[in-house]
Protein backbone atom coordinates (compact mmCIF):
# COMPACT_ATOMS: atom_id res chain seq x y z
CA UNK A 1 0.00 0.00 0.00
CA UNK A 2 1.58 3.15 -0.82
CA UNK A 3 1.35 5.91 2.11
CA UNK A 4 0.71 9.31 1.36
CA UNK A 5 2.92 11.59 3.44
CA UNK A 6 0.82 14.30 3.79
CA UNK A 7 -1.25 12.06 6.34
CA UNK A 8 2.03 11.97 8.36
CA UNK A 9 2.24 15.52 8.54
CA UNK A 10 -0.89 15.97 9.74
CA UNK A 11 -0.61 12.99 12.29
CA UNK A 12 -2.02 14.73 15.54
CA UNK A 13 -0.74 12.82 19.11
CA UNK A 14 -3.81 12.93 21.26
CA UNK A 15 -4.56 13.96 24.81
CA UNK A 16 -4.59 10.54 25.83
CA UNK A 17 -1.24 9.24 23.61
CA UNK A 18 0.74 12.39 24.90
CA UNK A 19 -0.35 11.82 28.62
CA UNK A 20 0.74 8.07 28.46
CA UNK A 21 4.16 9.34 26.55
CA UNK A 22 4.91 12.43 28.96
CA UNK A 23 4.51 10.31 31.84
CA UNK A 24 6.67 7.25 30.46
CA UNK A 25 9.29 10.57 29.82
CA UNK A 26 9.15 11.94 32.91
CA UNK A 27 8.96 8.39 34.80
CA UNK A 28 12.16 7.04 32.88
CA UNK A 29 14.53 10.09 31.95
CA UNK A 30 13.36 12.71 34.72
CA UNK A 31 12.31 15.38 31.79
CA UNK A 32 9.66 17.34 32.74
CA UNK A 33 6.90 16.94 29.72
CA UNK A 34 3.90 19.49 30.68
CA UNK A 35 0.76 19.74 28.52
CA UNK A 36 2.65 23.12 27.13
CA UNK A 37 4.87 20.68 25.46
CA UNK A 38 2.19 18.32 23.98
CA UNK A 39 2.62 20.80 20.45
CA UNK A 40 6.66 20.35 20.79
CA UNK A 41 6.38 16.42 21.22
CA UNK A 42 4.15 16.00 18.61
CA UNK A 43 6.11 17.96 16.40
CA UNK A 44 9.49 16.46 17.01
CA UNK A 45 8.20 12.60 16.37
CA UNK A 46 6.89 13.36 13.14
CA UNK A 47 10.30 12.67 12.22
CA UNK A 48 9.98 8.68 13.81
CA UNK A 49 6.26 8.05 12.54
CA UNK A 50 8.10 8.77 8.89
CA UNK A 51 10.88 6.55 9.80
CA UNK A 52 8.23 3.69 10.41
CA UNK A 53 6.38 4.22 8.05
CA UNK A 54 3.51 4.81 10.60
CA UNK A 55 0.35 6.82 9.92
CA UNK A 56 -1.15 7.58 12.76
CA UNK A 57 0.43 8.22 16.95
CA UNK A 58 -2.05 5.76 18.35
CA UNK A 59 0.11 3.12 16.41
CA UNK A 60 3.11 4.77 17.43
CA UNK A 61 2.36 4.53 20.88
CA UNK A 62 1.66 1.25 20.87
CA UNK A 63 4.57 0.01 19.18
CA UNK A 64 6.46 1.72 21.73
CA UNK A 65 5.09 0.53 24.57
CA UNK A 66 5.26 -3.57 22.71
CA UNK A 67 8.11 -5.12 23.60
CA UNK A 68 9.25 -5.27 20.17
CA UNK A 69 9.28 -1.32 21.30
CA UNK A 70 12.58 -1.15 23.25
CA UNK A 71 14.70 0.15 20.54
CA UNK A 72 12.32 2.68 19.56
CA UNK A 73 12.83 4.27 23.11
CA UNK A 74 16.13 5.27 22.47
CA UNK A 75 15.35 6.77 18.81
CA UNK A 76 12.45 8.38 20.53
CA UNK A 77 14.09 10.16 23.37
CA UNK A 78 17.31 11.02 20.72
CA UNK A 79 14.20 13.52 19.10
CA UNK A 80 12.63 14.35 22.48
CA UNK A 81 16.12 15.72 24.46
CA UNK A 82 16.71 19.36 23.68
CA UNK A 83 20.73 19.55 22.93
CA UNK A 84 21.56 22.88 22.56
CA UNK A 85 25.09 23.58 22.81
CA UNK A 86 28.32 25.54 21.49
CA UNK A 87 31.91 25.79 21.89
CA UNK A 88 32.79 28.11 24.69
CA UNK A 89 29.51 28.03 26.34
CA UNK A 90 29.42 30.16 29.31
CA UNK A 91 32.94 31.20 28.76
CA UNK A 92 33.39 32.22 32.26
CA UNK A 93 33.50 29.02 33.61
CA UNK A 94 36.04 28.31 31.48
CA UNK A 95 38.02 31.43 32.52
CA UNK A 96 37.57 30.38 36.10
CA UNK A 97 39.10 26.49 34.92
CA UNK A 98 41.49 28.39 33.98
CA UNK A 99 42.51 31.27 36.37
CA UNK A 100 41.68 29.26 39.40
CA UNK A 101 41.15 25.69 39.38
CA UNK A 102 43.40 24.34 37.62
CA UNK A 103 46.41 26.64 38.97
CA UNK A 104 44.57 25.62 42.44
CA UNK A 105 44.65 21.95 41.77
CA UNK A 106 48.31 21.40 40.52
CA UNK A 107 50.10 24.19 42.34
CA UNK A 108 48.34 24.23 45.93
CA UNK A 109 47.48 20.15 45.48
CA UNK A 110 49.82 19.22 43.94
CA UNK A 111 47.61 17.05 41.17
CA UNK A 112 49.88 16.18 38.08
CA UNK A 113 46.67 14.47 36.73
CA UNK A 114 43.43 16.48 36.24
CA UNK A 115 39.90 14.19 35.79
CA UNK A 116 36.94 15.73 34.30
CA UNK A 117 33.26 14.61 33.65
CA UNK A 118 31.00 16.26 31.07
CA UNK A 119 27.67 15.29 32.36
CA UNK A 120 25.14 15.89 29.81
CA UNK A 121 27.74 16.07 27.42
CA UNK A 122 25.52 16.94 24.13
CA UNK A 123 27.01 16.26 20.85
CA UNK A 124 30.96 16.93 22.56
CA UNK A 125 31.33 20.91 22.52
CA UNK A 126 31.41 20.84 25.77
CA UNK A 127 33.80 18.06 26.35
CA UNK A 128 36.42 19.52 23.71
CA UNK A 129 36.44 23.18 24.82
CA UNK A 130 37.56 21.57 28.13
CA UNK A 131 39.94 19.57 26.32
CA UNK A 132 41.55 22.66 24.77
CA UNK A 133 41.96 24.56 27.49
CA UNK A 134 43.61 22.35 29.66
CA UNK A 135 45.93 21.65 27.01
CA UNK A 136 46.66 24.75 26.62
CA UNK A 137 46.86 24.39 30.69
CA UNK A 138 49.21 21.81 30.16
CA UNK A 139 51.31 23.18 27.46
CA UNK A 140 52.35 25.79 29.97
CA UNK A 141 52.75 23.36 32.95
CA UNK A 142 55.63 20.79 32.25
CA UNK A 143 53.90 17.01 33.63
CA UNK A 144 50.40 18.69 33.73
CA UNK A 145 48.08 15.98 31.58
CA UNK A 146 43.88 15.15 32.08
CA UNK A 147 40.91 13.19 30.72
CA UNK A 148 37.93 13.92 29.75
CA UNK A 149 34.49 11.67 29.96
CA UNK A 150 31.67 12.86 28.15
CA UNK A 151 28.24 10.94 28.79
CA UNK A 152 24.51 11.67 27.71
CA UNK A 153 21.39 9.72 27.12
CA UNK A 154 20.85 10.51 23.23
CA UNK A 155 22.70 8.24 21.31
CA UNK A 156 22.41 11.06 17.90
CA UNK A 157 24.77 13.38 19.64
CA UNK A 158 27.21 10.72 21.16
CA UNK A 159 28.11 9.40 17.50
CA UNK A 160 28.72 13.14 16.51
CA UNK A 161 30.58 13.57 20.16
CA UNK A 162 32.68 10.69 18.98
CA UNK A 163 33.04 11.63 15.41
CA UNK A 164 34.45 15.12 16.36
CA UNK A 165 33.44 16.70 12.92
CA UNK A 166 31.70 19.73 13.42
CA UNK A 167 30.54 22.37 10.11
CA UNK A 168 32.92 25.50 10.46
CA UNK A 169 30.27 27.94 11.23
CA UNK A 170 30.06 26.54 14.60
CA UNK A 171 33.67 26.85 15.38
CA UNK A 172 33.45 30.68 14.90
CA UNK A 173 33.22 30.72 18.58
CA UNK A 174 36.69 29.60 19.06
CA UNK A 175 39.73 31.61 19.12
CA UNK A 176 42.10 31.88 16.63
CA UNK A 177 44.92 30.50 17.91
CA UNK A 178 43.51 27.63 19.61
CA UNK A 179 41.30 26.69 16.49
CA UNK A 180 45.02 26.73 14.77
CA UNK A 181 45.79 24.39 17.30
CA UNK A 182 42.98 22.21 18.06
CA UNK A 183 41.06 21.87 14.42
CA UNK A 184 42.28 20.44 11.54
CA UNK A 185 40.13 21.82 8.00
CA UNK A 186 38.51 19.33 5.54
CA UNK A 187 39.88 19.06 2.50
CA UNK A 188 36.82 19.11 1.00
CA UNK A 189 35.89 22.95 0.95
CA UNK A 190 32.15 22.54 -0.95
CA UNK A 191 31.17 21.39 2.75
CA UNK A 192 33.35 23.19 5.31
CA UNK A 193 34.09 21.24 7.86
CA UNK A 194 36.45 20.99 11.07
CA UNK A 195 37.75 18.10 13.48
CA UNK A 196 39.00 18.13 16.13
CA UNK A 197 42.55 16.78 16.70
CA UNK A 198 44.19 13.40 17.35
CA UNK A 199 45.60 14.62 20.73
CA UNK A 200 42.26 16.12 22.24
CA UNK A 201 40.32 13.34 20.97
CA UNK A 202 42.69 10.43 22.76
CA UNK A 203 42.17 12.33 25.92
CA UNK A 204 38.14 12.13 25.48
CA UNK A 205 35.93 9.48 26.02
CA UNK A 206 32.27 9.01 25.38
CA UNK A 207 29.33 6.67 26.59
CA UNK A 208 25.83 6.56 26.90
CA UNK A 209 23.89 7.35 30.80
CA UNK A 210 20.72 7.81 31.78
CA UNK A 211 20.60 10.22 34.70
CA UNK A 212 18.02 8.37 36.07
CA UNK A 213 19.32 5.43 36.36
CA UNK A 214 19.60 3.82 39.39
CA UNK A 215 23.59 3.84 40.19
CA UNK A 216 26.01 5.09 37.80
CA UNK A 217 28.24 2.05 37.88
CA UNK A 218 30.28 2.11 34.76
CA UNK A 219 31.09 5.40 35.84
CA UNK A 220 34.58 5.91 36.80
CA UNK A 221 34.75 7.60 40.61
CA UNK A 222 36.89 10.60 42.10
CA UNK A 223 36.58 13.17 39.20
CA UNK A 224 38.43 16.40 39.92
CA UNK A 225 35.45 18.38 38.65
CA UNK A 226 32.23 18.00 37.39
CA UNK A 227 30.34 19.73 34.45
CA UNK A 228 26.96 19.21 34.20
CA UNK A 229 25.42 22.21 32.41
CA UNK A 230 21.93 23.18 30.94
CA UNK A 231 20.72 19.57 31.78
CA UNK A 232 18.97 20.08 34.98
CA UNK A 233 16.44 22.71 34.11
CA UNK A 234 14.61 20.00 32.18
CA UNK A 235 14.04 18.38 35.71
CA UNK A 236 11.58 18.86 38.48
CA UNK A 237 13.33 19.79 41.65
CA UNK A 238 13.53 16.54 43.63
CA UNK A 239 14.74 14.86 40.43
CA UNK A 240 17.69 17.70 40.45
CA UNK A 241 17.94 16.74 43.74
CA UNK A 242 18.50 13.20 43.34
CA UNK A 243 20.52 13.44 40.51
CA UNK A 244 23.03 15.96 41.55
CA UNK A 245 23.14 13.82 44.70
CA UNK A 246 24.67 10.49 42.45
CA UNK A 247 27.15 12.72 40.77
CA UNK A 248 28.38 13.92 43.99
CA UNK A 249 29.31 10.13 44.23
CA UNK A 250 31.85 10.14 41.70
CA UNK A 251 33.17 13.97 42.42
CA UNK A 252 36.18 13.08 45.38
CA UNK A 253 35.81 15.31 47.79
CA UNK A 254 37.17 19.10 47.35
CA UNK A 255 36.51 18.83 43.43
CA UNK A 256 34.36 21.47 41.48
CA UNK A 257 31.05 21.41 40.28
CA UNK A 258 29.39 23.44 37.60
CA UNK A 259 25.89 24.12 36.85
CA UNK A 260 24.57 25.96 34.02
CA UNK A 261 24.07 29.77 34.40
CA UNK A 262 19.99 29.72 34.56
CA UNK A 263 20.58 26.63 37.23
CA UNK A 264 20.84 26.48 41.20
CA UNK A 265 21.24 24.27 43.84
CA UNK A 266 19.56 26.75 45.92
CA UNK A 267 17.07 25.00 48.69
CA UNK A 268 18.40 21.11 47.78
CA UNK A 269 20.05 18.58 49.91
CA UNK A 270 23.38 17.98 48.43
CA UNK A 271 27.00 17.69 49.37
CA UNK A 272 28.43 21.17 47.49
CA UNK A 273 29.63 24.20 49.06
CA UNK A 274 29.16 27.39 46.98
CA UNK A 275 31.85 29.35 45.83
CA UNK A 276 30.01 31.35 42.71
CA UNK A 277 26.66 31.26 41.64
CA UNK A 278 26.84 28.20 39.73
CA UNK A 279 30.43 26.98 40.66
CA UNK A 280 30.36 24.79 44.09
CA UNK A 281 33.25 22.59 45.98
CA UNK A 282 31.98 18.83 46.90
CA UNK A 283 32.15 18.82 50.58
C1 LIG B 1 20.94 21.38 26.41
S1 LIG B 1 22.08 20.06 26.34
C2 LIG B 1 23.44 20.71 27.27
C3 LIG B 1 24.78 20.37 26.68
C4 LIG B 1 25.99 20.99 27.39
N1 LIG B 1 26.11 20.53 28.74
C5 LIG B 1 25.93 22.49 27.36
O1 LIG B 1 25.70 23.12 28.38
O2 LIG B 1 26.10 23.06 26.26
C6 LIG B 1 21.33 18.90 27.50
C7 LIG B 1 21.78 17.47 27.30
O3 LIG B 1 21.30 16.67 28.40
C8 LIG B 1 20.94 15.41 27.91
N2 LIG B 1 19.96 14.75 28.83
C9 LIG B 1 18.66 15.06 29.03
N3 LIG B 1 18.10 14.21 29.90
C10 LIG B 1 19.06 13.33 30.25
C11 LIG B 1 19.08 12.19 31.11
N4 LIG B 1 17.99 11.77 31.77
N5 LIG B 1 20.25 11.52 31.23
C12 LIG B 1 21.36 11.93 30.57
N6 LIG B 1 21.41 13.00 29.73
C13 LIG B 1 20.26 13.68 29.57
C14 LIG B 1 20.33 15.69 26.54
O4 LIG B 1 20.37 14.56 25.70
C15 LIG B 1 21.19 16.85 26.04
O5 LIG B 1 22.21 16.44 25.17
Amino acid sequence: MEINPISFFEAKLSDADFARLSKFIYNQYGIKMPEAKHIMLQSRLQKRLRALQMPSFSEYVDYVFSPAGSTEIVHMMDVVSTNKTDFFRENQHFEYLLDTVLPELHDICRQNFVKVWSAGCSSGEEPYTLAMVMSEYASKVRGFDFSILGSDLSTIVLDKAVTAIYPEERVDVIPYDLKKKYLLRSKDRTKPTVRIVPELRRKTSFMRLNFMDEAYNNVPNNFDIVFCRNVLIYFDRPTQEAVINKLCRHLRSGGYFFLGHSESAAGINVPLKQLKPTVFKRL
